[in-house]
């Protein structure tokens, strides 16, 4: 088959758009090669807001647009690739590619959860596939693995972290004894954080890529209004101290499973995860996937889940799938409902072990009547320790941390209402979960 250039019209020139180009111009021959010689990709057309800007890339100057519909109108481009994020500007170019039967290329993940159950329909009205392997997992293949490799197993579950920024937070609060902010902001250096950062600490980044991974294994949409999210903004040196004292390392958890009546457990927390556990030593930017699958049984997926070469490497593979389709046509991809509705199970259903931190004024009694209430409820108590600081052995606000058995969530809940409301509690307790995986 003859060789002709497909040409890329390129929303978004940051981190991951630069990648892109970079990437593209490292290896186009090793890609011609690849393909047998069929497919060569050449960058037609980029959307930037400032084209004044300095870039790490060099493009000629009549490439650059602010206009995202001269992108996808013009007629040198073949394939969309959306890197602008967010949800609003990035729909319509998303939906005005499909529209001029232009395959899309994305790694938009808030936009795919909140909005993907139009931009499917759309997918599939105009018979063009959207590729969004860079959307979960930066560089590691896993939307192609649950899609594809995966297709012939029940999955039960997939529990991993899926955050790279957070996961790098912890790990320089746990190593290098950084704060918080600082953490964060040497993660946005790296270009590992999203454009508002507020997703990655809040753990609505981490959720989107929960949806889009349990969209696929359980064949429904699933309302992000009903998923359970916490992130990583309530965790404090100490609860790193305490979780290293106890054995465990402090983690941003994904939990995707399915229940044997058939409802979808999807939540996203901080959570004490021990010391041996495998996703234990996943640090930095790194990112790992446990998929259970009733055939393959436990597969784990590892690799940089964010940053420019990883993400990169992502969208240039989804490229030449979708150049593969514009060739051979393999019609509407992504995402296939072939459940209208399926139920997740609620968040107060879930069960495990817990580690709570109260804030509370030291006073004689305090610890008997917040192990009171828990026990008033039936929650088992498995430990609890208060730190006395040497130079002030009499402070008056201490934390009070109690790891609890396991219990419904729903009652934990409850139950921390009524301890919230003693006159010995400060503010509200934190809760992380203690996985048992
Ligand atoms: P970024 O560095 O902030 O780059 C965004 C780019 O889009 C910039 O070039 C910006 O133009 C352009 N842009 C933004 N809004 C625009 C608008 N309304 N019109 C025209 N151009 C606009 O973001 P990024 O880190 O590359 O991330 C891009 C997407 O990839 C996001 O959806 C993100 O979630 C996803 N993603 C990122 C990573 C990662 O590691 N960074 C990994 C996986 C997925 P200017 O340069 O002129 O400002
Ligand atoms: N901000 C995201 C992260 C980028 O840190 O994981 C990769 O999706």
């Amino acid at each position: 088959m003859k060789c002709s250039s497909l040409g890329i019209g390129l929303a978004g020139l940051g981190t991951v758009g630069s990648g892109v180009v970079l990437a593209l111009e490292r290896n186009a021959d090793l890609i011609s090669d690849r393909t047998g010689g069929t497919i060569r990709l050449e960058v037609a057309k980029v959307l930037v807001r400032d084209p004044a800007k300095t870039r790490p890339v060099s493009l000629p100057a009549e490439k650059l647009v602010t206009d995202w519909r001269e992108l996808v109108a013009d007629p040198a481009v073949d394939i969309v690739v959306e890197l602008i994020g967010g949800t609003t500007d990035a729909f319509e170019i998303v939906s005005a590619a499909l529209q001029a039967r232009k395959p899309v290329v994305t790694g938009n993940k808030a936009l795919l959860a909140e909005r993907g159950v139009e931009l499917f329909a759309l997918s599939k009205q105009y018979d063009t596939p959207i590729h969004f392997e860079a959307a979960v997992a930066g560089g590691i293949p896993i939307i192609r693995t649950v899609q594809e490799s995966f297709i012939g197993n029940r999955i039960h579950s997939m529990c991993g972290i899926i955050n790279g920024t957070s996961n790098y937070i912890l790990e320089r609060m746990t190593t290098g004894g950084l704060e918080f902010s600082a953490a964060l902001a040497e993660a946005q250096a790296l270009g590992y954080a999203e454009a508002d950062p507020a997703l990655d600490v809040n753990g609505w980044d981490a959720a989107h890529k929960a949806i889009l991974l349990a969209t696929l294994a359980y064949g429904f949409p699933i309302d992000t209004a009903a998923v359970h999210v916490a992130g990583i903004e309530q965790v404090r040196p100490i609860d790193i101290e305490f979780a290293t004292r106890l054995g465990y390392v402090v983690k941003l958890l994904a939990v995707v499973r399915e229940h044997p009546d058939g409802a979808v457990e999807l939540r996203v927390q901080p959570s004490f995860v021990a010391k041996s556990h495998i996703l234990a030593s996943v640090n930095g930017v790194f990112n790992a996937v446990a998929v259970h699958g009733d055939a393959a049984g436990e597969s784990l997926f590892y690799g940089r889940g964010a940053g420019q070469d990883p993400t990169a490497s992502s969208v240039v593979a989804d490229l030449v799938e979708a150049a593969r389709s514009l060739r051979h046509a393999t019609g509407h991809r992504g995402f296939l409902p072939y459940r209208e509705s399926g139920t997740l199970l609620p968040v107060e259903d879930t069960e495990t072990a817990c580690y709570v931190r109260f804030d509370v004024t030291d006073r004689p009694g305090v610890i008997a009547e917040v192990a009171r209430a828990l026990a008033d409820a039936g929650i088992g108590i498995s430990g609890t320790h208060s730190p006395v600081k040497p130079d002030q052995p009499d402070a008056a606000f201490i934390d009070m941390v109690f790891l609890l058995h396991t219990c419904r969530f729903g009652l934990l809940q409850e139950t921390l209402k009524t301890i919230e409301a003693l006159d010995c509690i400060n503010s509200t307790p934190v809760v992380f979960r203690i996985e048992k995986l």
